[in-house]
């Protein structure tokens, strides 16, 4: 019954002249029409609008200058950061035995324990320590991060995980001053049967400059192409290759034979040949979505994996993250058209996304500066 009044109450007001008026005046708004306005601004005044809009433009050419400095600023901090993430990679892989002092902890309050709690844990610890053989470091340390986030744990198949528990460190380098703007993933790894390389690299150019075209939607450096590195897999360890037998039928005699063919696998390992994007920009649908996804991902080691790894081995950064999204995610779940597949076909607008976090990132800091 709602339905049908709701159904005639909108045939009556399509009828009505002046809604439709209304509403083509909403519509046009949308569409980006200045709805006539400016059409019907005096000549003179429209040449001083368009003295306005270049100067706007000068305007998002300083903004690129400023991105620049930000990412010098940020090269400066990596190098400030650069001994700690050391000396986590060595603990990881027990190359360093860190001091009793270096080890505390004190422990949150609510995992504050009874002694008799307490008695029993370290019993049970002993225990564990025993059944297990001495272990180096902190086993699968990356391995565990990668498990642990999903972004990441989307792309990892289980013959990944045997090769992923000699990843050893993952760092983060950026250009070189006056190179144009890039960071590079490096993967560390310990040697390994799998293959010969000690370190696996991917490189993220960016660009910090307003589109000619479309200068007024600059805001902030984004991400243009990237580029992986050759991996020497050991014979027959290459996981991103499978073999498949196919029957195939000799057209002349109708004999059948088998034949074996290598085909791509689903690896995490595909990580390192993402498809190129070609001079003119034009991508196909496919590799615009995986680029799309090969971007975020990219971004968010930088961003987050690699600052913060500990927190991800922990699960305590997952938590932090699912809080700042948990408003979002109940919208989308509320929301009928949500379609989360739609997501992995995002064009290159990914860019807008780590565009957004680049310069939440940056206000934070500007932010500290005026505290200070
Ligand atoms: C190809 O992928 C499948 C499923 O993910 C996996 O079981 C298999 O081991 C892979 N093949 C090779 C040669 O690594
Ligand atoms: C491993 O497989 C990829 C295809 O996924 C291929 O391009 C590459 O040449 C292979 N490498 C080796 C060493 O077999």
């Amino acid at each position: 019954v709602a339905a049908e009044k709701t159904r005639q109450l909108t045939v009556q007001m399509m009828q009505n002249p002046q809604i439709l008026a209304a509403l083509q005046e909403r519509l046009d708004g949308l569409n980006g029409s200045p709805s006539g306005y400016m059409e019907s601004l005096p000549k003179v005044v429209k040449r001083r609008v368009n003295a306005l809009k270049n100067l706007q433009v000068k305007c998002a050419h300083i903004e690129a200058k400023f991105y620049e400095e930000v990412h010098e600023l940020e090269r400066k901090y990596a190098a400030l950061y650069q001994p700690l993430f050391d000396k986590r990679s060595d603990i990881v892989k027990a190359a360093y035995e860190p001091t009793d002092e270096e080890c505390e902890w004190k422990a949150d309050e609510e995992e504050e324990l009874t002694d008799e709690m307490k008695e029993k844990a370290k019993l049970e610890e002993e225990k564990k320590d025993e059944e297990k053989e001495d272990p180096k470091g902190i086993p699968e340390f990356w391995l565990t991060v990668f498990k642990n986030v999903d972004l990441l744990s989307d792309m990892l198949q289980e013959h990944d995980e045997p090769i992923l528990k000699h990843l050893q460190d993952i760092k983060v380098k950026f250009s070189d001053p006056g190179q144009p703007m890039s960071f590079t993933l490096e993967f560390h790894f310990e040697p390994n049967d799998f293959f010969t390389n000690t370190m696996l690299t991917k490189t993220y150019k960016m660009r910090s400059e307003p589109d000619e075209n479309d200068p007024f939607s600059f805001d902030g450096p984004e991400i243009m192409s990237c580029t992986g590195c050759t991996i020497d897999w050991t014979k027959g360890k290459n996981v991103t290759l499978k073999t498949i037998k196919k029957k195939q039928k000799h057209k002349g005699r109708g004999t059948v034979r088998t034949v074996t063919k290598t085909v791509p696998n689903d690896s995490f390992f595909n990580f390192f040949t993402p498809p190129e994007v070609p001079e003119n920009g034009e991508l196909d649908e496919d590799s615009e979505a995986i680029l799309a996804a090969d971007f975020e991902i990219g971004h968010f080691i930088r961003e987050r994996i690699v600052p913060r790894a500990v927190l991800y081995f922990t699960g305590e950064a997952i938590e932090d993250d699912d809080d700042d999204e948990g408003e979002e995610e109940a919208d989308e779940e509320n929301d009928p058209d949500y379609d989360p597949k739609v997501r992995e076909h995002v064009p290159l607008k990914i860019s807008g996304a780590v565009r957004k976090d680049l310069t939440q990132q940056f206000s934070t800091l500007l932010a500290q500066d005026f505290l200070t």
